[in-house]
């Protein structure tokens, strides 16, 4: 594992942006595995800006998104599917057929989850997975249990994830319940994995998944055992 620790959230959202830019320009056919949350807003402000420059060519990328909350598509505004399009897809030469995020509004979320698994298995897995980290260790909607799961599956949000994540609805009885997420193996089986964290407040949990006990009750501890995880952290 590299751990880099660094100042500010601009410093950590370079370095990502740089981290994705490289992985990009070596292989532009890759598969990114993207993530949703206020932590990656800076790296792909940066890769757009990069796009604006001139220096990155997403025609050939295809992406792979961790989530979807149940319910919403992608025309509500807290979708994760808007997300992405909004904060990145858009904004770039990506081919949005090759753009892939969980459907949360499939009649069957079991069946959604065993086609998006088959999905990321045709596509030969994923080269680069970017996580966020949720302030009881999820990662993708990967929330504290008494296992790891395997497969892309539903999940009941925990509570705190629900009142972390209502700032970005009008209330909190807006946030939906319950989730699809990427499981363990996908993000496991990710060729390189870039975890970021941004503030103080996330230095406890940070501590716990990388230095703590590997446990399915902080769901990023698992990534102790990824062979190549770079975990960028931002103090302030
Ligand atoms: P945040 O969310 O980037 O908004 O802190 C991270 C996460 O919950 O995975």
């Amino acid at each position: 594992m590299q751990f880099i620790t660094v100042k500010t959230y601009e410093e950590l959202s370079r370095k990502a942006a740089n981290i994705i830019a490289a992985q990009i320009i070596q292989k532009p056919e890759c598969v990114l595995g993207l993530a949703t949350g206020s932590t990656p807003l800076g790296a792909y402000d940066g890769l757009v800006k990069k796009y604006q420059d001139g220096e990155l060519d997403f025609s050939t990328v295809t992406s792979v998104n961790l989530d979807e909350y149940a319910g919403l598509d992608g025309t509500n505004d807290q979708s994760y599917r808007y997300f992405m399009d909004t904060n990145l897809f858009n904004k770039v030469n990506i081919d949005k057929a090759k753009t892939h995020v969980p459907n949360g509004c499939a009649e069957d979320l079991a069946a959604e989850g065993a086609r998006y698994d088959a999905l990321i298995a045709e596509l030969g897995g994923i080269d680069l997975q970017l996580l966020g980290i949720g302030l009881d260790g999820h990662i993708g909607f990967n929330e504290p249990d008494d296992c790891f799961t395997k497969e892309t599956h539903e999940v009941e949000l925990d509570p705190s994830t629900i009142e972390a994540n209502a700032r970005f609805f009008a209330s909190i009885d807006d946030v939906p319940t319950s989730a699809i997420t990427m499981g363990m193996q996908a993000i496991m089986q990710a060729k390189k994995v870039l975890l970021i964290a941004n503030g103080a407040g996330k230095k406890e949990i940070v501590e716990k998944s990388f230095f703590g006990p590997i446990t399915p009750q902080v769901p990023a501890s698992i990534l102790q055992l990824h062979p190549d995880v770079t975990v960028i952290f931002s103090e302030n």
